[in-house]
């Protein structure tokens, strides 16, 4: 399932986010695409929200991996962009899907190989000015179904 959204405001942005991670069954993964800028921060900062997390989420650049364990649920955030050459298994997929927890990575196709086969995606595209496109494509039709709400 697909639903496309348009905001035209960073506070839209983070709702959308909050919305996906309030209604969004523990070990999902969100394969999150977007140019620099795209508002992928801000909608990662919205789920964060949604999970009661304190701690201001940051763009993943410096870390491969960050988890906020600071929520209701763990938020595991990772940036697959510096894996693209790497070949050494570094346990990741230890933390993709953590049960308990949302995953959200950042340059998936550099991860193919890693992501489980019922990942939700989330590709952002900057319009112009402040106005974003979100695609989310989906197989939990619940979720779907919520952000229609
Ligand atoms: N509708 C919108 N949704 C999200 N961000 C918006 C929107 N309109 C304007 N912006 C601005 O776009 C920028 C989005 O930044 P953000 O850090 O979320 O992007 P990013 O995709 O994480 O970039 P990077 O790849 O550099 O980490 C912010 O400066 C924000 O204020
Ligand atoms: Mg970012």
């Amino acid at each position: 399932m697909r639903i496309e959204f348009v905001t035209n405001h960073t506070s839209e942005t983070m709702s959308l986010g909050h919305k996906i991670a309030a209604n969004a069954r523990s070990g999902s993964v969100f394969c999150l695409t977007g140019d620099l800028g795209a508002g992928k921060t801000t909608l990662v900062r919205g789920m964060a929200q949604a999970l009661n997390i304190k701690t201001v989420v940051q763009s993943p650049t410096f870390n491969i991996m960050k988890i906020y364990f600071d929520g209701t649920r763990p938020l595991i955030h990772i940036d697959a962009y510096r894996l693209a050459d790497v070949d050494t298994d570094i346990g990741l997929d230890e933390y993709i899907a953590y049960e308990s927890g949302l995953t959200v990575i950042e340059w998936p196709e550099y991860i193919a190989r890693l992501l489980p086969k019922d990942s939700t995606t989330i590709e952002i595209t900057n319009l112009g000015d402040d106005t974003r496109q979100i695609i989310i494509t989906s197989v939990d039709q619940q979720l779907i179904e919520s952000l229609n709400k």
